[in-house]
């Protein structure tokens, strides 16, 4: 029986570009997705990984639902009108652990159908927002010898791969960071810099503009160089920018638990605020 859904397995360009039109189209508070951070997902480790499995769904010629599925588990988006097609997606991915917002109502009673159920592990990432109005502060000037800058272009891939690589220990690369900057949306003004007294860069915060919505996405300063106000001031700089290029809101994502609580401090101390959180969901 046709179903009237078509699959498109891959992880090619076309295939970033169909999740990102989702997002676009279905982005709201309701929404674990946004189009800017997933340009950055893809991109973060230097391009798609083999070991993927990716598949988008359309409905004629629009884009109803994709689904990621990375080390055993998945990620998802879903348009609501299409709950019927949880079914197709859950028989696609067969595998054991869902992650899914907790506003994605609709979406979790589908997947608790399939035997999806919620299981806290007691890690997991929250979601937060706050206006970009007239109140938001200007960044406080670095201390003495640091410098805050938008990034230049690939020149600075370099230094802007390294301060990632400090704050997350995670490997990047010049390269890796040049893939960065080509993905859809990404803009250098919207990417800053603290470089440090002698000329080694400190932190880093990168914003991704939507229509109305800004993510931060990642923010991070080398743990030499923590709690001196680079992370605040990097973030602060790039929701500035944009709010200019016309972002009225910005969301931005963080472990909400308490195993890991800097970087919920970090944005709540520049007025970010929790308005809802991932679940986690494992089929029984
Ligand atoms: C989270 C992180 C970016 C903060 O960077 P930072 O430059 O040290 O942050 P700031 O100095 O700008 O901190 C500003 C405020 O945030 C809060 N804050 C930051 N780190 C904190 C911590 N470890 N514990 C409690 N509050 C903290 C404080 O209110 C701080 O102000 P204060 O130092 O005057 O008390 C940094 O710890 C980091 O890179 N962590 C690893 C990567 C990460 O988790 N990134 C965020 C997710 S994308």
């Amino acid at each position: 029986m046709s179903t009237g859904y078509h699959r498109f397995d891959g992880a090619g360009p076309d295939q970033l570009d169909a999740m990102r039109q989702l997002s676009g189209r279905l982005w709201s508070w309701s929404s674990r997705w946004h189009p800017g951070e997933l340009a950055w997902f893809w991109c973060e480790h230097g391009g798609p990984d083999p070991a993927w499995r990716l598949a988008h769904w359309r409905h004629g010629e629009r884009v109803v639902a994709w689904a990621w599925a990375r080390g055993g588990r998945l990620d998802l988006q879903l348009d609501p009108a299409h709950l019927a097609l949880t079914a197709q997606i859950a028989a696609w991915f067969g595998g054991r652990a869902v992650t899914v917002l907790d506003a994605e109502t609709g979406l979790i009673g589908e997947l608790a159908r399939h035997g999806y159920e919620r299981q806290e592990d007691g890690r997991f990432f929250a979601h937060l927002r706050r206006p970009l109005g007239a109140d938001l502060p200007a960044p406080a000037p670095p201390p003495d010898g640091y410098t805050l800058r938008p990034v230049g272009g690939p020149e600075d891939a370099a230094a802007r791969a390294a301060v990632h690589a400090a704050a997350f220990s995670v490997p990047m690369d010049d390269a890796a960071y040049r893939g960065v900057m080509r993905a859809p949306s990404y803009r250098p003004e919207l990417d800053w810099l603290v470089v440090a007294p002698d000329g080694t860069p400190a932190a880093s915060a990168l914003a991704w503009v939507e229509g109305e919505i800004a993510v931060l996405e990642p923010v991070g300063t080398d743990p030499r160089h923590r709690r001196r106000g680079l992370a605040a001031a990097a973030s602060l700089a790039a929701l500035r920018v944009a709010r200019d290029l016309g972002a009225r809101q910005a969301r931005v994502c963080a472990r909400g638990d308490d195993g890991y609580p800097a970087a919920r401090a970090a944005y709540e101390a520049i007025g970010f605020r929790a308005y809802a959180r991932n679940v986690r969901l494992v089929r029984r």
